[in-house]
Protein backbone atom coordinates (compact mmCIF):
# COMPACT_ATOMS: atom_id res chain seq x y z
CA UNK A 1 0.00 0.00 0.00
CA UNK A 2 0.94 3.47 -0.58
CA UNK A 3 0.86 6.36 1.34
CA UNK A 4 2.01 10.26 1.91
CA UNK A 5 4.03 10.87 4.38
CA UNK A 6 4.34 14.75 5.03
CA UNK A 7 6.17 16.70 7.80
CA UNK A 8 4.14 20.08 8.40
CA UNK A 9 5.56 23.37 9.56
CA UNK A 10 7.15 24.77 6.32
CA UNK A 11 5.69 27.91 4.63
CA UNK A 12 5.77 26.68 0.49
CA UNK A 13 7.57 28.89 -1.53
CA UNK A 14 8.58 29.17 -5.08
CA UNK A 15 6.82 28.63 -8.58
CA UNK A 16 4.41 25.81 -9.67
CA UNK A 17 3.47 25.46 -13.44
CA UNK A 18 -0.27 24.11 -13.28
CA UNK A 19 -0.79 20.85 -15.34
CA UNK A 20 -3.99 20.86 -18.53
CA UNK A 21 -7.32 20.53 -16.66
CA UNK A 22 -8.99 16.97 -15.80
CA UNK A 23 -12.31 17.53 -16.09
CA UNK A 24 -11.72 19.11 -19.94
CA UNK A 25 -9.24 16.43 -20.56
CA UNK A 26 -11.62 13.80 -19.46
CA UNK A 27 -14.38 15.18 -22.22
CA UNK A 28 -11.59 16.01 -24.88
CA UNK A 29 -10.44 12.42 -25.48
CA UNK A 30 -14.13 10.96 -25.62
CA UNK A 31 -15.02 13.68 -28.09
CA UNK A 32 -12.42 12.46 -30.35
CA UNK A 33 -14.04 9.67 -30.92
CA UNK A 34 -16.64 12.01 -33.33
CA UNK A 35 -13.62 12.90 -35.66
CA UNK A 36 -13.09 10.94 -38.71
CA UNK A 37 -9.49 11.52 -38.41
CA UNK A 38 -6.24 12.19 -36.59
CA UNK A 39 -5.52 15.25 -34.09
CA UNK A 40 -3.00 15.96 -31.73
CA UNK A 41 -4.11 16.98 -27.98
CA UNK A 42 -1.22 18.63 -25.71
CA UNK A 43 -1.00 19.99 -21.93
CA UNK A 44 -2.96 17.12 -21.57
CA UNK A 45 -2.26 16.04 -17.61
CA UNK A 46 -0.16 12.98 -16.97
CA UNK A 47 -3.05 11.24 -14.09
CA UNK A 48 -4.84 7.91 -14.51
CA UNK A 49 -8.06 9.03 -15.47
CA UNK A 50 -6.55 10.05 -18.76
CA UNK A 51 -4.38 7.04 -18.90
CA UNK A 52 -8.07 4.87 -17.97
CA UNK A 53 -9.79 6.63 -21.00
CA UNK A 54 -7.12 6.06 -23.30
CA UNK A 55 -7.95 2.41 -22.31
CA UNK A 56 -11.46 3.11 -23.59
CA UNK A 57 -10.61 4.60 -26.57
CA UNK A 58 -8.09 2.02 -27.48
CA UNK A 59 -10.60 -0.98 -26.37
CA UNK A 60 -13.01 1.02 -29.48
CA UNK A 61 -10.66 1.02 -32.02
CA UNK A 62 -8.56 4.25 -31.67
CA UNK A 63 -4.92 4.00 -32.12
CA UNK A 64 -3.29 6.48 -29.44
CA UNK A 65 0.62 7.34 -29.58
CA UNK A 66 2.32 9.53 -26.67
CA UNK A 67 4.44 11.66 -28.26
CA UNK A 68 5.88 12.73 -24.63
CA UNK A 69 4.23 12.79 -21.51
CA UNK A 70 1.54 15.49 -21.82
CA UNK A 71 0.91 14.86 -25.73
CA UNK A 72 -0.77 12.47 -27.21
CA UNK A 73 -2.33 11.80 -31.51
CA UNK A 74 -5.49 9.95 -31.31
CA UNK A 75 -6.39 8.20 -34.52
CA UNK A 76 -10.26 7.76 -34.56
CA UNK A 77 -10.73 6.30 -38.58
CA UNK A 78 -11.32 3.03 -37.84
CA UNK A 79 -13.21 2.54 -34.28
CA UNK A 80 -14.87 -0.81 -34.56
CA UNK A 81 -16.83 -1.51 -31.43
CA UNK A 82 -19.88 1.07 -29.64
CA UNK A 83 -19.34 -1.08 -26.23
CA UNK A 84 -17.11 0.73 -23.24
CA UNK A 85 -17.27 -1.60 -20.46
CA UNK A 86 -18.36 -1.66 -17.45
CA UNK A 87 -14.81 -2.84 -15.77
CA UNK A 88 -13.13 0.00 -17.19
CA UNK A 89 -15.72 2.52 -17.32
CA UNK A 90 -16.68 1.96 -14.05
CA UNK A 91 -13.45 3.26 -12.61
CA UNK A 92 -14.50 7.21 -12.79
CA UNK A 93 -17.30 9.18 -13.97
CA UNK A 94 -16.33 10.96 -16.99
CA UNK A 95 -16.68 7.82 -19.10
CA UNK A 96 -20.72 8.06 -19.53
CA UNK A 97 -19.20 11.07 -22.45
CA UNK A 98 -18.63 8.15 -24.48
CA UNK A 99 -22.67 7.67 -25.10
CA UNK A 100 -23.12 11.20 -26.18
CA UNK A 101 -19.89 10.99 -28.62
CA UNK A 102 -20.62 7.51 -29.95
CA UNK A 103 -24.60 8.23 -30.37
CA UNK A 104 -23.62 11.09 -32.53
CA UNK A 105 -21.17 8.77 -34.38
CA UNK A 106 -22.59 5.80 -34.90
CA UNK A 107 -26.25 6.09 -33.77
CA UNK A 108 -25.99 3.11 -31.41
CA UNK A 109 -23.83 2.75 -27.86
CA UNK A 110 -23.56 1.13 -24.59
CA UNK A 111 -21.89 1.78 -21.92
CA UNK A 112 -20.92 0.50 -18.30
CA UNK A 113 -22.49 2.59 -15.60
CA UNK A 114 -19.86 5.39 -14.57
CA UNK A 115 -18.29 5.54 -11.30
CA UNK A 116 -16.20 8.37 -9.52
CA UNK A 117 -15.99 9.85 -6.60
CA UNK A 118 -18.39 9.25 -3.78
CA UNK A 119 -20.29 12.94 -3.42
CA UNK A 120 -24.05 11.90 -2.82
CA UNK A 121 -25.95 10.95 -5.48
CA UNK A 122 -25.16 11.78 -9.03
CA UNK A 123 -28.07 10.98 -11.30
CA UNK A 124 -27.49 11.18 -14.90
CA UNK A 125 -31.54 12.16 -16.25
CA UNK A 126 -30.24 15.63 -17.77
CA UNK A 127 -27.75 13.33 -20.03
CA UNK A 128 -30.60 11.12 -20.99
CA UNK A 129 -33.60 13.87 -21.26
CA UNK A 130 -31.14 15.84 -23.45
CA UNK A 131 -30.53 12.59 -25.99
CA UNK A 132 -34.13 11.46 -25.82
CA UNK A 133 -34.75 15.19 -26.89
CA UNK A 134 -32.62 14.60 -30.10
CA UNK A 135 -34.65 11.56 -30.72
CA UNK A 136 -32.68 8.72 -28.73
CA UNK A 137 -34.41 6.11 -27.30
CA UNK A 138 -32.37 5.31 -23.66
CA UNK A 139 -32.45 2.45 -22.14
CA UNK A 140 -30.50 1.65 -18.56
CA UNK A 141 -30.61 -2.06 -17.25
CA UNK A 142 -27.92 -4.80 -16.05
CA UNK A 143 -25.59 -1.72 -15.29
CA UNK A 144 -25.45 -0.92 -18.72
CA UNK A 145 -26.83 2.66 -20.05
CA UNK A 146 -27.81 1.66 -24.03
CA UNK A 147 -28.79 4.79 -26.59
CA UNK A 148 -29.72 4.28 -30.01
CA UNK A 149 -31.17 6.43 -32.90
CA UNK A 150 -31.66 6.13 -36.74
CA UNK A 151 -31.00 10.00 -36.80
CA UNK A 152 -29.95 12.71 -34.41
CA UNK A 153 -32.30 15.83 -34.97
CA UNK A 154 -31.84 19.32 -33.34
CA UNK A 155 -34.33 20.30 -30.63
CA UNK A 156 -34.01 23.10 -27.46
CA UNK A 157 -33.31 22.11 -24.53
CA UNK A 158 -34.00 23.16 -20.72
CA UNK A 159 -31.49 21.85 -17.98
CA UNK A 160 -33.62 21.59 -15.23
CA UNK A 161 -29.89 21.62 -13.02
CA UNK A 162 -27.12 23.32 -14.46
CA UNK A 163 -25.08 20.26 -15.11
CA UNK A 164 -21.58 20.34 -16.49
CA UNK A 165 -21.89 16.56 -17.29
CA UNK A 166 -24.89 16.86 -19.15
CA UNK A 167 -24.26 20.12 -20.77
CA UNK A 168 -20.59 18.75 -22.63
CA UNK A 169 -23.00 15.25 -23.23
CA UNK A 170 -25.73 16.58 -25.19
CA UNK A 171 -23.21 19.07 -26.90
CA UNK A 172 -21.65 15.88 -27.83
CA UNK A 173 -24.16 14.52 -29.02
CA UNK A 174 -25.94 17.24 -31.09
CA UNK A 175 -22.78 17.97 -33.21
CA UNK A 176 -23.45 15.94 -35.99
CA UNK A 177 -27.43 15.67 -35.40
CA UNK A 178 -28.80 17.32 -38.50
CA UNK A 179 -30.77 20.99 -37.48
CA UNK A 180 -29.66 23.32 -34.61
CA UNK A 181 -29.74 22.02 -30.86
CA UNK A 182 -30.06 24.76 -28.21
CA UNK A 183 -28.98 24.00 -24.79
CA UNK A 184 -30.36 26.43 -22.34
CA UNK A 185 -29.27 26.68 -18.50
CA UNK A 186 -26.08 25.28 -19.96
CA UNK A 187 -23.00 24.81 -17.24
CA UNK A 188 -20.43 27.39 -18.32
CA UNK A 189 -17.13 25.92 -16.27
CA UNK A 190 -14.03 26.48 -18.09
CA UNK A 191 -13.86 23.15 -19.03
CA UNK A 192 -17.48 23.84 -21.23
CA UNK A 193 -15.67 26.51 -23.00
CA UNK A 194 -12.89 24.35 -23.99
CA UNK A 195 -14.45 21.32 -25.12
CA UNK A 196 -16.29 23.21 -27.40
CA UNK A 197 -13.27 25.11 -28.61
CA UNK A 198 -11.84 21.72 -29.39
CA UNK A 199 -14.67 20.52 -31.20
CA UNK A 200 -15.22 23.93 -33.56
CA UNK A 201 -11.29 23.12 -34.39
CA UNK A 202 -12.21 20.11 -35.43
CA UNK A 203 -15.15 21.21 -37.99
CA UNK A 204 -18.00 21.97 -35.22
CA UNK A 205 -20.36 24.99 -35.06
CA UNK A 206 -20.82 25.53 -31.59
CA UNK A 207 -21.80 29.13 -30.01
CA UNK A 208 -21.99 30.46 -26.64
CA UNK A 209 -20.22 27.95 -24.37
CA UNK A 210 -19.59 29.80 -21.30
CA UNK A 211 -23.43 31.43 -21.45
CA UNK A 212 -26.28 30.37 -20.28
CA UNK A 213 -27.17 29.48 -23.94
CA UNK A 214 -25.12 26.92 -26.31
CA UNK A 215 -26.37 26.73 -29.70
CA UNK A 216 -25.42 24.09 -31.78
CA UNK A 217 -25.73 23.69 -35.56
CA UNK A 218 -25.20 20.36 -36.60
CA UNK A 219 -22.29 19.87 -39.34
CA UNK A 220 -21.93 16.29 -41.64
CA UNK A 221 -18.32 15.58 -40.12
CA UNK A 222 -15.13 16.27 -37.80
CA UNK A 223 -12.36 15.89 -39.62
CA UNK A 224 -9.72 16.17 -37.47
CA UNK A 225 -6.15 16.86 -38.74
CA UNK A 226 -5.14 19.81 -35.93
CA UNK A 227 -3.77 20.38 -32.71
CA UNK A 228 -5.23 20.95 -29.54
CA UNK A 229 -4.21 22.55 -26.12
CA UNK A 230 -6.04 21.18 -22.79
CA UNK A 231 -7.08 24.67 -21.08
CA UNK A 232 -5.10 24.87 -17.70
CA UNK A 233 -6.34 23.29 -14.61
CA UNK A 234 -9.05 25.90 -12.50
CA UNK A 235 -8.76 23.48 -9.50
CA UNK A 236 -5.26 22.30 -9.31
CA UNK A 237 -4.36 26.23 -9.33
CA UNK A 238 -6.95 26.94 -7.00
CA UNK A 239 -5.50 24.09 -4.72
CA UNK A 240 -1.67 25.47 -4.68
CA UNK A 241 -3.44 29.17 -3.94
CA UNK A 242 -4.59 27.77 -0.77
CA UNK A 243 -1.98 25.77 -0.14
CA UNK A 244 0.29 29.07 0.00
CA UNK A 245 -2.53 30.92 1.86
CA UNK A 246 -2.61 27.96 4.83
CA UNK A 247 1.08 27.52 5.12
CA UNK A 248 1.69 31.21 5.20
CA UNK A 249 3.91 30.83 2.16
CA UNK A 250 4.29 32.87 -1.17
CA UNK A 251 4.02 31.04 -4.43
CA UNK A 252 3.75 31.64 -8.25
CA UNK A 253 1.54 29.67 -10.36
CA UNK A 254 2.37 29.48 -13.89
CA UNK A 255 0.11 28.06 -16.83
CA UNK A 256 -3.11 29.66 -15.33
CA UNK A 257 -5.65 31.78 -16.59
CA UNK A 258 -6.64 34.22 -13.85
CA UNK A 259 -10.05 35.10 -14.97
CA UNK A 260 -10.91 31.50 -14.37
CA UNK A 261 -9.56 31.68 -10.63
CA UNK A 262 -11.79 34.92 -9.65
CA UNK A 263 -14.08 33.55 -7.14
CA UNK A 264 -10.85 31.70 -5.66
CA UNK A 265 -9.10 34.91 -5.53
CA UNK A 266 -12.03 37.09 -4.15
CA UNK A 267 -12.22 34.39 -1.02
CA UNK A 268 -8.28 34.80 -0.65
CA UNK A 269 -8.02 38.51 -0.19
CA UNK A 270 -11.01 38.05 2.18
CA UNK A 271 -9.12 35.63 4.27
CA UNK A 272 -5.97 38.07 4.47
CA UNK A 273 -4.16 36.77 1.88
CA UNK A 274 -2.61 38.79 -1.05
CA UNK A 275 -2.45 38.42 -4.96
CA UNK A 276 -0.48 39.74 -7.58
CA UNK A 277 -2.25 39.23 -11.36
CA UNK A 278 -0.48 38.40 -14.23
CA UNK A 279 -2.83 36.78 -16.70
CA UNK A 280 -1.58 33.84 -17.05
CA UNK A 281 0.44 33.93 -13.85
CA UNK A 282 -0.51 34.51 -9.85
CA UNK A 283 1.46 35.52 -7.18
CA UNK A 284 0.07 34.45 -3.50
CA UNK A 285 1.52 34.87 0.12
CA UNK A 286 0.20 35.64 2.98
CA UNK A 287 1.64 36.62 5.97
CA UNK A 288 -0.88 35.92 8.92
CA UNK A 289 -3.22 33.41 10.07
CA UNK A 290 -6.40 33.26 7.95
CA UNK A 291 -9.35 35.47 9.12
CA UNK A 292 -12.68 33.73 8.87
CA UNK A 293 -14.99 34.02 5.74
CA UNK A 294 -18.39 32.25 4.99
CA UNK A 295 -18.59 30.53 1.50
CA UNK A 296 -21.37 28.73 -0.68
CA UNK A 297 -20.27 27.12 -3.23
CA UNK A 298 -21.85 27.56 -6.67
CA UNK A 299 -21.37 26.14 -10.55
CA UNK A 300 -19.15 28.71 -12.24
CA UNK A 301 -18.21 31.83 -12.30
CA UNK A 302 -19.32 30.60 -8.33
CA UNK A 303 -17.37 29.41 -5.67
CA UNK A 304 -16.09 25.87 -7.04
CA UNK A 305 -17.25 22.78 -5.09
CA UNK A 306 -13.88 21.43 -6.40
CA UNK A 307 -12.14 24.04 -4.33
CA UNK A 308 -14.54 23.68 -1.16
CA UNK A 309 -12.28 21.04 1.23
CA UNK A 310 -9.04 23.17 0.17
CA UNK A 311 -10.79 26.22 1.39
CA UNK A 312 -12.24 24.23 4.54
CA UNK A 313 -8.26 23.49 5.36
CA UNK A 314 -7.58 27.33 5.62
CA UNK A 315 -11.15 28.09 7.46
CA UNK A 316 -10.20 25.29 9.93
CA UNK A 317 -7.29 27.55 10.67
CA UNK A 318 -8.71 30.81 10.36
CA UNK A 319 -9.39 33.36 13.12
CA UNK A 320 -13.05 33.08 14.01
CA UNK A 321 -16.32 30.78 12.86
CA UNK A 322 -16.56 30.24 9.18
CA UNK A 323 -19.60 28.25 7.87
CA UNK A 324 -19.64 26.70 4.45
CA UNK A 325 -22.66 25.51 2.49
CA UNK A 326 -21.94 23.12 0.05
CA UNK A 327 -24.57 23.70 -2.28
CA UNK A 328 -23.97 20.90 -5.12
CA UNK A 329 -23.00 17.55 -3.29
CA UNK A 330 -24.41 16.06 -0.56
CA UNK A 331 -21.19 14.49 0.78
CA UNK A 332 -19.10 16.72 0.37
CA UNK A 333 -17.86 17.22 4.09
CA UNK A 334 -15.97 13.44 4.43
CA UNK A 335 -12.82 15.07 4.71
CA UNK A 336 -14.19 17.07 7.78
CA UNK A 337 -13.72 13.66 9.77
CA UNK A 338 -10.22 13.49 9.04
CA UNK A 339 -9.60 17.31 9.47
CA UNK A 340 -11.22 16.72 13.02
CA UNK A 341 -8.49 13.65 13.73
CA UNK A 342 -6.18 16.20 13.30
CA UNK A 343 -7.68 18.87 15.85
CA UNK A 344 -10.05 20.80 13.85
CA UNK A 345 -13.15 21.73 15.27
CA UNK A 346 -16.12 21.45 12.62
CA UNK A 347 -19.42 20.54 12.68
CA UNK A 348 -21.71 19.58 9.87
CA UNK A 349 -25.60 19.50 9.86
CA UNK A 350 -26.52 18.46 6.17
CA UNK A 351 -24.91 20.60 3.41
CA UNK A 352 -23.54 22.96 6.16
CA UNK A 353 -19.97 22.90 8.27
CA UNK A 354 -19.48 25.15 10.73
CA UNK A 355 -15.44 25.53 11.37
CA UNK A 356 -14.35 27.10 14.52
CA UNK A 357 -10.65 27.86 13.89
CA UNK A 358 -7.73 26.51 15.56
CA UNK A 359 -4.47 27.97 15.69
CA UNK A 360 -2.78 25.09 14.56
CA UNK A 361 -3.61 21.30 12.89
CA UNK A 362 -1.60 18.10 14.72
CA UNK A 363 -0.54 15.43 12.89
CA UNK A 364 -2.63 11.71 11.83
CA UNK A 365 -3.10 9.08 9.97
CA UNK A 366 -5.42 10.01 7.53
CA UNK A 367 -7.84 8.90 4.32
CA UNK A 368 -8.17 10.36 1.24
CA UNK A 369 -12.34 9.68 0.57
CA UNK A 370 -12.00 11.47 -2.45
CA UNK A 371 -9.89 13.27 -4.63
CA UNK A 372 -10.24 16.77 -3.70
CA UNK A 373 -10.82 15.63 0.11
CA UNK A 374 -6.89 14.33 -1.03
CA UNK A 375 -5.59 17.40 -1.90
CA UNK A 376 -7.06 19.16 1.13
CA UNK A 377 -5.67 16.42 3.25
CA UNK A 378 -2.09 17.05 1.34
CA UNK A 379 -2.76 20.87 2.23
CA UNK A 380 -2.76 20.15 5.88
CA UNK A 381 -0.10 17.64 6.28
CA UNK A 382 2.10 20.38 5.20
CA UNK A 383 0.52 22.94 7.73
CA UNK A 384 0.24 20.35 10.56
CA UNK A 385 2.52 19.94 13.61
CA UNK A 386 4.24 16.86 13.00
CA UNK A 387 4.14 13.95 10.59
CA UNK A 388 1.00 12.99 8.73
CA UNK A 389 0.09 9.57 7.03
CA UNK A 390 -1.88 9.79 4.02
CA UNK A 391 -3.49 6.48 2.50
CA UNK A 392 -5.85 5.90 -0.30
CA UNK A 393 -3.45 7.82 -3.33
CA UNK A 394 -5.27 6.13 -5.82
CA UNK A 395 -8.04 9.03 -5.09
CA UNK A 396 -5.57 11.37 -5.34
CA UNK A 397 -3.53 10.15 -8.56
CA UNK A 398 -6.75 10.11 -10.61
CA UNK A 399 -6.78 14.08 -10.56
CA UNK A 400 -2.95 15.87 -9.81
CA UNK A 401 -0.04 14.97 -11.96
CA UNK A 402 2.75 14.71 -9.73
CA UNK A 403 1.70 16.30 -6.67
CA UNK A 404 3.77 15.08 -4.28
CA UNK A 405 6.96 15.80 -6.85
CA UNK A 406 4.99 20.06 -7.75
CA UNK A 407 5.13 20.37 -3.64
CA UNK A 408 8.12 19.05 -2.60
CA UNK A 409 9.97 21.92 -5.12
CA UNK A 410 8.01 24.52 -3.11
CA UNK A 411 9.66 23.17 -0.43
CA UNK A 412 7.20 20.68 1.50
CA UNK A 413 8.91 17.67 3.33
CA UNK A 414 6.42 15.31 1.60
CA UNK A 415 6.91 11.59 0.76
CA UNK A 416 5.30 8.61 -1.36
CA UNK A 417 6.02 5.56 0.62
CA UNK A 418 5.41 2.12 -0.42
CA UNK A 419 4.63 0.09 2.81
N1 LIG B 1 -27.39 16.44 -11.59
C1 LIG B 1 -28.68 15.97 -11.74
N2 LIG B 1 -28.98 15.30 -12.90
C2 LIG B 1 -28.07 15.09 -13.89
C3 LIG B 1 -26.76 15.58 -13.72
C4 LIG B 1 -26.44 16.25 -12.55
O1 LIG B 1 -29.53 16.14 -10.87
O2 LIG B 1 -28.42 14.49 -14.91
C5 LIG B 1 -27.03 17.19 -10.36
C6 LIG B 1 -25.96 16.49 -9.53
O3 LIG B 1 -26.51 15.54 -8.66
C7 LIG B 1 -25.31 17.66 -8.82
C8 LIG B 1 -25.43 18.82 -9.84
O4 LIG B 1 -26.45 18.41 -10.75
O5 LIG B 1 -26.04 18.00 -7.68
C9 LIG B 1 -24.17 19.12 -10.59
O6 LIG B 1 -23.66 17.94 -11.19
P1 LIG B 1 -22.79 17.96 -12.52
O7 LIG B 1 -23.48 17.15 -13.54
O8 LIG B 1 -22.42 19.36 -12.83
O9 LIG B 1 -21.50 17.18 -12.05
P2 LIG B 1 -20.64 16.15 -12.89
O10 LIG B 1 -20.65 16.51 -14.31
O11 LIG B 1 -20.97 14.75 -12.48
C10 LIG B 1 -18.45 17.56 -12.78
C11 LIG B 1 -17.04 17.33 -12.34
C12 LIG B 1 -16.99 17.27 -10.82
C13 LIG B 1 -17.54 18.57 -10.25
C14 LIG B 1 -18.95 18.83 -10.80
C15 LIG B 1 -19.52 20.18 -10.38
C16 LIG B 1 -16.17 16.04 -14.17
C17 LIG B 1 -15.66 14.73 -14.66
N3 LIG B 1 -16.57 16.06 -12.90
O12 LIG B 1 -19.20 16.44 -12.30
O13 LIG B 1 -15.62 17.19 -10.50
O14 LIG B 1 -17.61 18.49 -8.84
O15 LIG B 1 -18.92 18.80 -12.24
O16 LIG B 1 -18.69 21.21 -10.80
O17 LIG B 1 -16.17 17.02 -14.89
C18 LIG B 1 -13.70 16.59 -9.27
O18 LIG B 1 -13.03 16.95 -10.24
O19 LIG B 1 -13.22 16.32 -8.14
C19 LIG B 1 -15.15 16.45 -9.44
C20 LIG B 1 -15.92 15.75 -8.63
Amino acid sequence: MEKLVITGGTPLKGDVVISGAKNAAVAILPATLLIDGICTINNLPNISDVKIYCEILEYMGAKIKWNSKNEITIDTRNISTTIAPYDLTHKFRASYYVLGAMLSRKGHVQVGMPGGCKLGARPIDQHIKGFEALGATVEVENGNITAKADKLIGNSIYMDVVSVGATINVMLSAVLAEGTTVIDNAAKEPHIVDVANFLNTMGADIRGAGTDIIKINGVKKLSGNATYSVVPDQIEAGTFMLAAVASKGDITIKNCISKHLDSITAKIIEVGGHIEDYGDSMRIWCDSRPSKANIKTLPYPGFPTDIQPQMGVVLSIADGTSIINESIWESRFQYTDELNKMGAKITTNGKTAIFEGIETLSSAPVYACDLRAGAALIIAGIIANGKTEIYNLEHIDRGYENIEEKFRKLGANIERVIE
